[in-house]
Formats: C-alpha cells, sequence, structure tokens
C-alpha cells in the first residue's frame, strides 16, 4: 500500500538527517501541502509549544509524483490541494532549538480522489504540529460562519441601509442625546443590572410622529453606532409587500436570541401589527411573555407613523413600552435653517432664510424635496444657482400639491383604523 511506502522512505530519510531525535509517525492533514496554505501560512507565525514555524522545503521522494488541483479565489486561479513531499521547519523559540517534521501526501489509488498524508514529527513536538496543522486548515476553508452584522426581516424587497451618520439627522439635540444615552446605557450597564434583577435584558423604546420627520433615518444612523460598537442589528419592517404578520416578529425575535452578540431590534410601522389576532402576541412579546431572551441584550427600536393605533393599554401601561420618544415635525427658525442648509448644500444662499416661516411645522422630508425640487429645475434651466423666488415657488407647489392630496383623500378614503384620527396633531398625542 501506499502509505506503507511513504512511511518507510520518510523512516529513512529521517534515520540519516537525524539519527539520533525520536519520532512519531502519524496520519496527518492533508492540508498542509494545500498550495493555498503553503502561501498564506507565513514562516515567523508563532504557534503553541513556544515555537515558530520557518517555512518549508520540498523534498524529492521517488513515490510520488508531485500535482496539483487548482480553482479560483476571488478573481484569481490559483494552485489548491496538492500531492507532495515536504519537510516543515520550525524553531523552539526559548532554546533555539530547530526541528523539522517530514510530511508526505498522496493518492492511495487511483480511484480514491482523497489525498492522504503521513508525518513523522519529533516526539515532543507533536503540540505545535497540531497547531501549525490548525493553521493550516483555517487557511484553506472558507470562512463559511461568517458573521453578519444586519438581519433583514421580510420579503425580497425589504431594505435597510444603517449609513445615516448621526450628525445627518437634524433633530432637537436634546431628543437625540436622549435616544442615544438611552441606548448607551441599556447596553453598557443595563444589561447587568436587569441580569442581577433577574429580567431579560430586553428594552423597549418607541419613535413616534407624523410620516417623514426622520424615524427611519434615525433607526437607521442608531443602527450604524451599533454595529460600529460591534451590535448586531435586526430590522423588520411591516410596510414592505408581504405587509405585517406575526411571523414577521417571530423570525426577528428567533434571530435576536440566536445572535451571539448584543442586538439592536428594529421594528418599523409597529401599529401595523396591532390588528387582528396579532395584537395579544405582539402584547406578550412586550410583556415578556414571549420576549427574546439574548443573555447580552436586546433592545427593541420600533416606530410608528399612528401612535393613536397604539392604544393606553401599551402606551400607559408601564413596561409595556419602556419610553416613548416623539419625534416632532420642525420646531424652530434653528431647526428650519439647519434643515434648508443641509439640502441645499453648497447651493445654499442667504437670502433662502425667506421660506423659512413656511417650514415650521413641517417634516424633514417636506424641506428635502422643496430643496431638490428648486435645485433640479435651476439645474434643468442651466442656471448656477438657486434665487430665493425659486425656492418660495417650490415650496408652494409642494403645499398646495398636499393640499389637492389631502383633499382627494378626504373625499375617498373609507374609514379606516389607525387614519381616520386627526394624526397631524404630533405634538404631543400621548398626552404627556
Ligand atoms: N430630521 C431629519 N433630518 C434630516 N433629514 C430628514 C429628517 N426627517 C426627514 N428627513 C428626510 O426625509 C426622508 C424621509 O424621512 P424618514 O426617516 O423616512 O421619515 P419617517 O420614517 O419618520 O417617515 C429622509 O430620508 C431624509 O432625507
Ligand atoms: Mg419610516
Amino acid at each position: 500500500m501506499q502509505y506503507e511506502r511513504l512511511v518507510q522512505w520518510a523512516q529513512e530519510l529521517w534515520a540519516s538527517r537525524w539519527p539520533e531525535r525520536p519520532y512519531v509517525t502519524i496520519w496527518a492533514s492533508a492540508e498542509c501541502s494545500n498550495m493555498i496554505a503553503q502561501s498564506q501560512v507565513k514562516s515567523g507565525r508563532k504557534l503553541r509549544g513556544k515555537a515558530r514555524y520557518d517555512g518549508v522545503d520540498e523534498l524529492e521522494c521517488p513515490y510520488i509524483v508531485p500535482i496539483s488541483d487548482y480553482g479560483s479565489r476571488g478573481k484569481k486561479m490559483v494552485l489548491t490541494s496538492s500531492a507532495g513531499a515536504f519537510a516543515f521547519k520550525f524553531t523552539h523559540e526559548d532554546e533555539d532549538e530547530q526541528f523539522e517534521v517530514v510530511y508526505a501526501s498522496s493518492y492511495f489509488s487511483d480511484d480514491v480522489q482523497d489525498l492522504t498524508a503521513i508525518a513523522l514529527v519529533p516526539e515532543d513536538k507533536l503540540e505545535t504540529w497540531a497547531a501549525f496543522e490548525f493553521a493550516c486548515a483555517r487557511a484553506v476553508r472558507p470562512r463559511i460562519r461568517r458573521r453578519r452584522d444586519v438581519y433583514i426581516i421580510g420579503g425580497t424587497d425589504a431594505f435597510f441601509d444603517p449609513t445615516v451618520d448621526w450628525g445627518d439627522v437634524i433633530l432637537s439635540d436634546e431628543l437625540k442625546s436622549k435616544l442615544l444615552d438611552d441606548m448607551e446605557a441599556f447596553f453598557t450597564k443595563g444589561v447587568e443590572i436587569y441580569r442581577q434583577l433577574k429580567l431579560p435584558p430586553f428594552r423597549k423604546l418607541l419613535l413616534a410622529g407624523v410620516p417623514g420627520t426622520g424615524k427611519t433615518m434615525l433607526c437607521a444612523a442608531m443602527a450604524k453606532i451599533a454595529i460600529s460598537h460591534g451590535r448586531v442589528v435586526v430590522y423588520v419592517s411591516g410596510a414592505d409587500r408581504d405587509g405585517a404578520s406575526f411571523e414577521k416578529i417571530q423570525r426577528a425575535l428567533q434571530a435576536v436570541t440566536a445572535a451571539r452578540y448584543p442586538v439592536l431590534l428594529i421594528v418599523e410601522e409597529l401599529d401595523a401589527y396591532l390588528q387582528g389576532d396579532d395584537k395579544a402576541r405582539v402584547l406578550n412579546v412586550l410583556d415578556g411573555i414571549e420576549s427574546p431572551n439574548n443573555p447580552k441584550g436586546a433592545l427593541l427600536l420600533a416606530t410608528t407613523n399612528y401612535p393613536e393605533a397604539i392604544d393606553e393599554r401599551i402606551s400607559k401601561r408601564p413596561g409595556r413600552l419602556d419610553r416613548i420618544f416623539i419625534v416632532p415635525t420642525i420646531e424652530d427658525d434653528e431647526q428650519a435653517t439647519a434643515m434648508l442648509r443641509h439640502y441645499m448644500g453648497d447651493q445654499w444662499k442667504d437670502e433662502h432664510v425667506g421660506v423659512i416661516e413656511y417650514l415650521i411645522d413641517q417634516p424633514g422630508a417636506f424641506v428635502r424635496e422643496v430643496a431638490l425640487h428648486a435645485r433640479m429645475l435651476a439645474a434643468h434651466e442651466h442656471r448656477t444657482e438657486v434665487t430665493h423666488e425659486m425656492l418660495e415657488q417650490s415650496v408652494q407647489s409642494l403645499l398646495r400639491q398636499i393640499r389637492a392630496e389631502s383633499d382627494f383623500l378626504a373625499n375617498r378614503r373609507p374609514i379606516s383604523l389607525v387614519n381616520s384620527k386627526k394624526g397631524n396633531n404630533n405634538r404631543n398625542p400621548f398626552g404627556f
């Protein structure tokens, strides 16, 4: 059999090189002769047993004809698993003692495609050799379980991109820092406190406000920060095509529980789940009966455009939602100016402050559209700047459009559960 001839050859070589040195003969890992491992495991690498890897020499062995498989790695073609004979060289770091492992890998028979390898290893160096084999195996195997930072629960059209910078969200500093402090305090200190109290470390925040005030944007910015601290983000939206079903929440909770990291769980349009039979189950989650148990901590950041749909059973009962943050429309001149400046970019001119009065009480999305529209029209007309008049026109046309839209909807829309009440008074829909 092939392996017996290989062992015999290796033993003769050993006897001629290190006649005094005792060795063991072992089945070795075929990955040490893989060319990917040989190029990636570099000489100089430290190994267990206070040893250093010093590189590899190819050996002549009359029973092996060197041959390699090949394949693509990324865009490059590379040689992969190989038959061959090698001497792997090591140094014991303290004593400066050098030693080698004689190694041969080959095919048992023409029918078997798997390489088999044998090695002669100094009797007292098995620990180092095992560490070397492990390093080779790691280099060869593609990393299958890459950590994912963001899990998006939903259909193929579900989309969430946590690349928003915190500074680009224009809201009062007070609101922003309260929200951020809550998250940081929970993950850095809170989880341990919940644990001491034998509570599952699960904290629940709600962002409420009319559409377009920046709730989704705020979620994306919070997610970016969470990821930068090594937390995992699980995102689920009730607004995508496959709608809001408790099944989606359940999948999200499974992802939260399975993650071996702290998790920021984002549930958008929470109100959409609070209808029909699903409502009781969502309440169970909020109450802790079905809440996820992730020992590293899970923070729920939920959003709603229709806080009225989240009735008092949730909003007023302590413990179901720990904090409700109202995300308001533009509150004052200062915020309006900041928002407009942001979206006018380098087209900003001081005369633009003339439209500020129209922006108070509007959501950020309104300002963005006003600015984009004006800038596009200016570009279309080959103008290099946006005048105050153009900006004012853009404001007025958007206001007209919104008015026409709401008249149209008021005349047509059947009374629906969540939209029927006056949804525009977002100042303080919860009455506190
Ligand atoms: N506070 C804000 N700061 C900066 N941009 C905003 C803000 N609010 C809204 N926008 C702009 O309007 C868009 C829509 O806002 P979004 O976050 O989707 O609102 P919501 O989720 O509250 O309905 C954002 O992508 C952003 O371009
Ligand atoms: Mg949104």
